[in-house]
């Protein structure tokens, strides 16, 4: 099976897209040109578990061109834009999601891509043998990061990770201006609802949070934020967003969207108070943010009302609608984050693989940082892109700067 998708005959609209996502993509570009002369993926293989868009296509042509074979999964089972897929089907479910993961390691990959860190940890349980000839691997989100840390720590890595995520030109960025639309784009395009005027919870006041936050404020939303890191909590007060415990903001929320990364954020306590008609989504990368199976115990009904609009009936009478079953709200029930911001993360990706081959044997089995050098450099070409110039240090500015005599004259 060289691929498993929804509709071949699909391709053709998905190469348009693939294309119209490309013009904001130039830093991405600019590198798969280069590397499409020096081929420095020459006899590599890659095995990448990605949200299957027309953004990662363009990052999978940039590795083929740079002479990479890849074989490419989804890495959430709603997110795929079945046009562009290739071991991929939007709705796909348990069996086939796994079945994907397989068939890219499969492939036999030498580097892994991971967003979620799913095909790392696939590997881990059940190919531990495909580790030897693994370089290396990169991860793309919070999430993916964290649990690769975690296993890491355990001292059961298999191989070194570049957090991708962690590079500055990503999170800054993705995390916050790509989830802060895209989210909100999710939530809109599923109920075409008004947020002008709501009540507008956000859980988590990270780096997608705040992005979220600031875009909602921007639509006219009255923003309440819910966290449990007490800094967090505060520089959202003096943003200037409520903040408050989230069975309190349950109460009073028109919607709530959940961006935490962690489970059952939305729970029990809170749908026993909820206000009537709230609208529930997630952004954060698993779909174990609402407790769903809390909420089908105190549910009599549910009906699914439009494409990713579930409505749940409490026993109580009152009514909640979940928005793409739980999933990621902004890749499922939009396109995700849009290609201009892709740009710097999937630069970020194609420089971690090249990366990885450069430090071939040098690298720990644990998770890396992106050299801080790549990142500036990413970010000055998209400013260059962008036609923006800034100011450069002087010699004398440099020798300030870096020195400790010049105090009070
Ligand atoms: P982050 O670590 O910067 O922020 C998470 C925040 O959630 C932290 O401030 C933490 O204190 C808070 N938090 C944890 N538990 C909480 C709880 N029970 N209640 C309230 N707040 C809680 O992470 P991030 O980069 O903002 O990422 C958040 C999630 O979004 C992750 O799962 C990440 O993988 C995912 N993500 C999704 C997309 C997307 O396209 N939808 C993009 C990037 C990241
Ligand atoms: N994550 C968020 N948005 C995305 C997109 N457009 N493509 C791939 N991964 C994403």
């Amino acid at each position: 099976m060289r691929y498993d998708i929804k509709d071949v005959n699909s391709a053709k609209k998905g190469m348009v897209k693939i294309e119209w996502a490309k013009k904001d993509m130039p830093v991405l570009s600019g590198i798969a040109s280069v590397f499409k002369k020096s081929k420095p993926f020459k006899n590599i293989a890659v095995g990448a578990c990605l949200h299957v868009t027309a953004e990662t296509a363009n990052l999978m042509i940039a590795l083929k061109e740079g002479g990479a074979k890849v074989g490419l999964c989804a890495s959430n089972p709603l997110s795929t834009q079945n046009d562009v897929a290739v071991f991929a089907k939007k709705g796909e479910n348990k069996k086939e999601y796994f079945a994907h993961l397989r068939k890219v390691l499969d492939m036999r990959p030498n580097i892994t891509m991971d967003d979620g860190a799913d095909l790392v940890s696939e590997l881990h349980a059940f190919r531990k043998s495909q580790a030897k000839k693994i370089l290396g691997g990169t991860e793309e989100t919070t999430t993916g990061v964290s649990r690769l840390k975690s296993m890491a720590k355990e001292g059961t890595l298999l191989f070194p990770v570049v957090a991708v995520n962690d590079s500055m030109t990503k999170h800054f960025f993705d995390n916050r201006y790509g989830t802060g639309q895209s989210t909100l784009d999710g939530i809109i395009r599923a109920t075409n609802k008004l947020i002008a005027g709501s009540v507008f919870i956000i859980a988590g006041y990270g780096w997608c949070g705040k992005g979220l936050a600031m875009r909602a404020r921007g639509m006219g939303a009255n923003v309440v934020v819910t966290e449990i890191d007490p800094v967090k909590a505060i520089e959202a007060l003096m943003d200037g967003f409520r903040v408050m415990p989230m069975a309190e903001a349950g109460k009073i929320a028109d919607f709530i969207c959940t961006v935490t990364g962690n489970i059952k954020v939305v729970g029990l306590e809170t749908f026993k108070n909820i206000k009537d008609g709230c609208v529930i989504s997630n952004s954060g990368h698993f779909d174990v943010e609402i407790d769903l199976p809390a909420l089908r115990k105190i549910t009599k009904s549910r009906k699914v009302l439009r494409d990713f609009v579930e409505s749940y009936e409490l026993k109580s009478g009152k009514t909640v609608f979940i928005l793409a079953g739980g999933r990621l709200v902004n890749l499922g029930s939009a396109e995700g984050h849009p290609a201009s911001v892709m740009d710097m993360s999937f630069a970020n990706q194609i420089l971690a693989v090249k990366f990885i081959l450069e430090n071939k044997g040098r690298l720990s089995n644990s998770v890396h940082l992106l050299p801080e050098i790549l990142d500036k450099k990413i970010a000055a070409l998209k400013l260059c892109n962008l036609g923006i110039k800034i100011d450069t240090l002087s010699e004398r500015q440099k020798k300030y700067i870096s020195g400790w005599r010049n105090g009070t004259k």
